[in-house]
């Protein structure tokens, strides 16, 4: 079924306040929050604000509202309550997790990570290797900054321990196949090493469904994909036990404590998840499906007509800019393999300039690393100036891509 954007962008009360025809670009950087989500942040904030899981009914009720963004969270994605951590962002949880492994890794052993990733999945690597006095291993990328299964190939080996690498890039839109990567491990490595995902790219498009993908970790973060500012961090029950908790010693196991997080994060932003959930489904509900199982069922029934619609605006941008012969696009030039996020360079004008007359026609873009910065140093590009990155939400409609590409069709 069609997307109904009229719909669509009633449930975000971002797009009808923005001013004149505004086109925001910059999704991959955070994305409106939905409606079902603010009204229970608006509600938390405004009834509930205080120290919950009391004996009088307002506490108690604060503590409900709490369970319920925890519950409704786990039942989307199809995991367990338990095997949710909510950080303050995934840089956050990526880092408690690293924290939570310095038993693990001992002298010696390899961590592998890549020149693909967001800075946010290797530094915290990095430390740990260096502190270990552990190795770390680069999976490097080809020239146009793709990922190959044989490089990986070449570099697993006995003491391979862990493997960290990104669902899909945040600069060249790149999916990386995490099942094939997961199974070339399992074949290559009898010890079983770790695998761990950041999905924080490729969920806005597509939140995946964790359980099938064999691995350890999978991090996204809930200001992408319509929420409020966390970090939303699944383990596994393997991980679970090699991990050091992170939390109070005498809160592991206790219902509702997240084994890595430290600190506990805003509780209105919890309590706030259960409206990306009730999103989700009122989206299914809207495009023809009544009797879903449960939220799960709804999520992925809702994400495949957003990805969709998504790929359609994509593919007429890819079109457009491959009549452009002053245009570098990084990574895949067709929407195969692809999320709708683009990267770009023009020959002979800077990304800066690219940015300014895209924002002097109201439309806003950005340019720059990323904090991808390991991914620009290896694509040859100028660190500061980077790449112009477009990224797509599915909440932009054909007006806002024909607006997006006559404004190119100018500037270029
Ligand atoms: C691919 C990727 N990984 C990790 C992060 C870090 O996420 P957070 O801002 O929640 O720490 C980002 C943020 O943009 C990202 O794009």
């Amino acid at each position: 079924m069609a997307i109904d954007y009229e719909w669509v962008r009633a449930q975000f009360p971002m797009l009808a306040n923005l001013k004149d025809d505004f086109t925001f670009l910059d999704n991959a950087g955070g994305t409106f929050p939905c409606v079902q989500s603010n009204q229970i942040s608006e509600k938390f904030y405004n009834q509930y604000k205080l120290q919950p899981f009391g004996i009088t009914e307002t506490q108690a009720e604060a503590g409900r509202l709490m369970d319920a963004g925890k519950a409704d969270m786990a039942e989307t994605l199809g995991v367990q309550i338990a095997d949710l951590t909510y950080g303050p962002s995934t840089t956050q949880n990526l880092t408690n997790l690293a924290n939570a492994l310095t038993d693990y890794i001992v002298a010696g052993d390899e961590i592998i990570v890549t020149i693909q990733d967001h800075e946010a999945n290797i530094g915290c690597w990095e430390r740990l290797a260096s502190l270990k006095q552990a190795k770390l291993v680069f999976w490097q990328v080809d020239a146009g900054g793709e990922l190959h299964l044989d490089e990986l190939k070449k570099i697993l080996s006995p003491k391979t321990k862990m493997l960290s690498f990104t669902h899909s890039s945040n600069i060249i839109g790149s999916v990386n196949d995490v099942n094939a990567i997961a199974k070339l491990v399992a074949d290559k490595c009898p010890q079983k090493p770790l695998i761990i995902v950041d999905g924080v790219s490729y969920a806005p498009h597509n939140l995946p469904n964790i359980t099938d993908l064999n691995i350890d970790a999978y991090c996204f973060s809930s200001y992408k994909t319509f929420g409020t500012h966390l970090g939303i961090m699944y383990t596994s029950n393997r991980l679970a036990k090699i991990a050091r908790p992170q939390c109070h010693f005498f809160n592991v196991g206790v219902k509702n404590y997240s084994l890595f997080d430290a600190a506990g994060p805003d509780h209105a932003a919890i309590a706030s998840l259960a409206g990306i959930s009730a999103y989700y489904k009122a989206f299914a509900q809207h495009h023809g499906l009544n009797d879903a199982a449960n939220l799960n069922e709804a999520r992925i029934f809702a994400c495949k007509i957003m990805a969709e619609a998504e790929t359609k605006l994509l593919y007429k941008l890819l079109e457009f800019l491959a009549t452009k012969p002053n245009v570098t696009i990084y990574g895949k030039k067709t929407t195969m393999g692809r999320e709708a996020n683009i990267s770009f360079t023009v020959d002979g004008k800077s990304s800066k300039s690219i940015y300014e007359a895209l924002g002097a026609k109201n439309i806003g873009v950005k340019y720059g690393h990323f904090y991808a910065y390991r991914l620009i140093e290896a694509l040859g590009l100028d660190l500061e100036d980077g790449v112009v990155r477009l990224s797509y939400a599915h909440y932009l409609t054909p007006h806002d891509n024909d607006r997006l590409i006559a404004a190119l069709d100018e500037i270029l």
